[in-house]
């Protein structure tokens, strides 16, 4: 059985489709916690009530980045984590952070990396003018939002798209991408061979979002 603590920021969407997920699908594996980088995410009333251990680091009360990643490593090692999975996770981590958990940390990101890292991505998207939009599974390696991909969703961006419809489309197939992942890393699936995530039983590491149900 292994031992998944997610970190979140807000309202964990993301967080509760990893856990719906894993009841569902008996995955080989519970969410041990869900720890966030600040008391009032919305989040951790949503995993209390699935009976989820959880706590809160709060970044506010730190004044150097190293203090809080080291106040968050001591909660989420209380856990005893196989895999950190940041879902909505909005701290930059300290490189000692993310070598730490190097080989079993993994990120969600809303666009197709290594295009529109950073922030508002869909806003940014929508100005670059692409047809195509998405998210990104990836492990965390020191660089932000960079490191070996483990699998993307394209979404297609469509006429009379602002930024709020273009981010619930994204959402939808991050719903989708981020339980397989995390389901993949848990059954042992998951290799890297350089820069490359390989999959063994292979299963393809995108999808297209099928939007034929969405209102125009
Ligand atoms: C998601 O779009 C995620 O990709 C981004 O922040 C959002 C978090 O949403 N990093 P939620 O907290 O999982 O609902």
């Amino acid at each position: 059985m292994k031992n998944i603590v997610i970190l979140i920021s807000g309202r964990g969407s993301n967080m509760q489709a990893i856990v719906d997920a894993c009841a569902r699908e008996a995955w080989p594996a519970r969410v041990a916690a869900v720890v966030a980088s600040r008391p009032d995410a919305p989040g951790l009333a949503v995993a209390a009530s699935a009976g989820i251990a959880t706590a809160a680091v709060d970044y506010r009360d730190f004044a150097e980045r190293e203090a809080f990643d080291a106040a968050l490593a001591a909660v989420v090692d209380r856990y005893q984590p196989d895999v950190v999975v940041l879902a909505g996770f909005m701290r930059v981590l300290t490189t000692a952070f993310v070598e730490r958990y190097a080989g079993r940390m993994l990120n969600i990101h809303p666009s197709l990396l290594p295009s529109f890292p950073g922030l508002k991505t869909h806003q940014r998207a929508l100005e670059a003018g692409v047809a195509v939009h998405g998210a990104t599974v990836h492990f965390v390696t020191p660089r932000l939002d960079y490191g070996p991909i483990v699998i993307q969703a394209a979404v297609p961006v469509l006429a009379g798209d602002d930024e709020k419809r273009l981010a619930a489309r994204v959402l939808a197939s991050e719903h989708v991408i981020y339980p397989r992942a995390v389901r993949w890393f848990v059954e042992e699936r998951l290799a890297l061979d350089g820069t490359r995530v390989q999959v063994t039983p292979n299963e393809p590491q995108w999808m297209f979002n099928d939007v034929s149900g969405e209102a125009a």
